[in-house]
């Protein structure tokens, strides 16, 4: 198949209306349509993965509450983590699905010839996006939200099991999505357009399964390290006062750290083994995130490289056949070069660069796994110290959780940064490449929307992180709908919220 050609969709260039050469505003526009999207994905997937987590474990909670409600002590810890954390799951999810539908907007605007490649292959998972997940889950949200006392509670327990169902439905299919952009199957071209062909191979696409585990395991841990961090700073606060340790925040740290060092172990080997995968599909990207210039029998891993802005390497620290063992299960296995892989991709798709940014792949990638190593020790040493009860004593580790909450987040933005960028120059693999992709219109209106969206999105990060800081602090509690009296039964009246 033959993508349209670099520059208009019909193939032409010429001067634009103020007479400034049309291939150097289409550079600028496609970079600053680059940066524009990066920054809204990255801020947009803030509060996916948080929204994901933390519903499985409010789910978790009301069902242990729902079991116990035959011992009124520990029935009330588990109703009151329920209501305490459910507070910052609402916040997150709401700032969440704002910031999801502005994406939706990007592609007709920025990139309309990818909309009009990928449109047919992506109506339908996105379709089924819309009308299947996200209407279980704002359906019911509601009924979660607003049912309490006024619906059976086995009725409200299993509406939140519901909503957790849809928030990882809906990540199942806008991954199927980004997966058929790393790794297109079950399509076929038809003019300068890709038309699916078999809904159930893009469904069923290796990468998309690699990739909906690894994201919604690294989903559990980003809820996690949340609530860890915050119920450490709470214990934290009552160790100064002298207090007895809040049962409630002792609680959600222990819960925190049975699921949370469960869900880093499965984050590493769902990563690893998309690390396989991407050997396989995308080779360049996994020469590139290890710096492998040439190809090699038994490759090392790089836990350092310095190189020139050309790419190439100057000073490298290297584990021996490790990276022969990670990318292939063997110690002498041979990983691809860079070099290799270019001259292969010249052969096969014409002359071009085929190399993603090199610096870039190869720190977001040790980033990413830094991060997942530095949260596996530190919820190993949780384990440890809650096995010897010690955990509500020890202050280093309370503190250390309290930092370490950011680390999820950094995992996950460089994660989504090297997964995008190191596909790069392509935006579909193999068959579109994303300067082919941007929209023919003017730098000033790119400057317009990155500047707005931009500024927006900062302004809703701060009342967003000022919300979430408040409560979780413990403040506002009388505002939450579930302090109000319970509705009696036959009580008809509307709740405030209906409209
Ligand atoms: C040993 C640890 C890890 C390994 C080996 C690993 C491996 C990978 C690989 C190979 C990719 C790119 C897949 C592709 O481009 O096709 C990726 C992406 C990603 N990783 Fe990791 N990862 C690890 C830890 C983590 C942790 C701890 C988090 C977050 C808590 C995380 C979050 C992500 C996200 C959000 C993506 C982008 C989505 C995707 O492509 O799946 N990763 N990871």
């Amino acid at each position: 198949m033959k993508p349209p050609p670099d520059g208009d969709a019909d193939g032409t260039f010429g001067p634009n209306a103020q007479g400034a050469p049309e291939g150097f505003i289409m550079a600028m526009t496609l970079d600053l349509s680059r940066w524009q999207f990066g920054i809204t994905t990255v801020f947009h997937f803030m509060f996916v993965p948080l929204t994901i987590g933390l519903a499985l474990l409010l789910a978790i909670m009301q069902t242990a509450a729902h079991r116990t409600r035959k011992d009124a002590e520990r029935h009330d810890k588990w109703d009151h983590m329920t209501r305490f954390w459910r507070r910052l799951f609402l916040i997150n999810f709401a700032v969440g699905v704002v910031t999801g539908i502005v994406q939706e907007f990007q592609f007709g605007m920025n990139w309309s010839v990818y909309s009009r490649y990928v449109g047919s292959v992506f109506g339908a998972p996105l379709a089924v996006e819309a009308l299947l997940a996200f209407f279980l889950e704002s359906t019911f949200l509601g009924i979660w939200i607003f049912g309490k006392g006024r619906v059976s509670a086995r009725v409200h327990l299993a509406s939140i099991w519901l909503v957790s169902i849809g928030t990882m439905l809906s990540a199942l299919f806008i991954l199927a999505a980004n997966a058929w952009m790393q790794h297109p199957v079950g399509y076929k071209v038809v003019g300068n357009r890709a038309v699916m062909t078999n809904f159930w191979a893009v469904m069923t696409n290796s990468t998309l399964i690699g990739s909906f585990l690894h994201v919604l395991f690294s989903a559990l841990v980003t809820s996690t390290m949340l609530i860890l961090g915050v119920s450490a700073w709470h214990l934290l606060k009552d160790r100064r006062a002298g207090h007895t340790p809040q049962q409630v925040f002792a609680t959600s740290a222990k819960l925190a750290l049975v699921v949370g060092a469960v869900a880093i172990v499965a984050t590493m080997f769902f990563g690893d083994n998309q690390a396989r995968i991407m050997e396989r599909q995308q080779p360049m990207k996994m020469a590139a995130a290890e710096a492998i210039y040439n190809t090699q029998n038994g490759a090392s891993f790089s836990l350092l490289t310095i190189g020139d802005l050309s790419g190439n390497p100057i000073f490298q620290i290297r584990l021996p056949h490790m990276l022969s063992v990670l990318a292939d299960n063997n110690w002498d296995g041979p990983v691809q070069g860079i070099n290799q892989i270019q001259a292969k991709e010249v052969a096969k798709y014409g002359p071009g660069n085929y190399k993603p940014i090199l610096w870039v792949t190869y720190w977001t990638f040790r980033i990413m796994v830094g991060c997942g190593i530095l949260m596996l020790l530190l919820l190993a040493e949780g384990l440890w110290l809650m096995r010897r009860r010690r955990l509500e004593q020890s202050a280093w580790f309370l503190r250390f959780s309290v930092f370490a909450i950011a680390l999820p987040f950094i995992a996950n933005t460089t994660g989504w940064i090297f997964t995008e960028m190191g596909r790069q120059p392509w935006v579909v693999y193999g068959l579109l490449k994303t300067s082919q992709a941007v929209s023919h219109i003017g730098t000033g209106y790119v400057v317009t929307s990155l500047v707005g969206f931009t500024a927006i999105y900062s302004l809703l990060a701060a009342i967003d992180f000022g919300l979430m800081a408040r409560f979780a602090r413990g403040e506002g509690e009388t505002d939450d709908h579930d302090d109000e009296p319970e509705p009696e039964p036959g009580d008809n009246r509307v709740p405030a919220l209906v409209y």
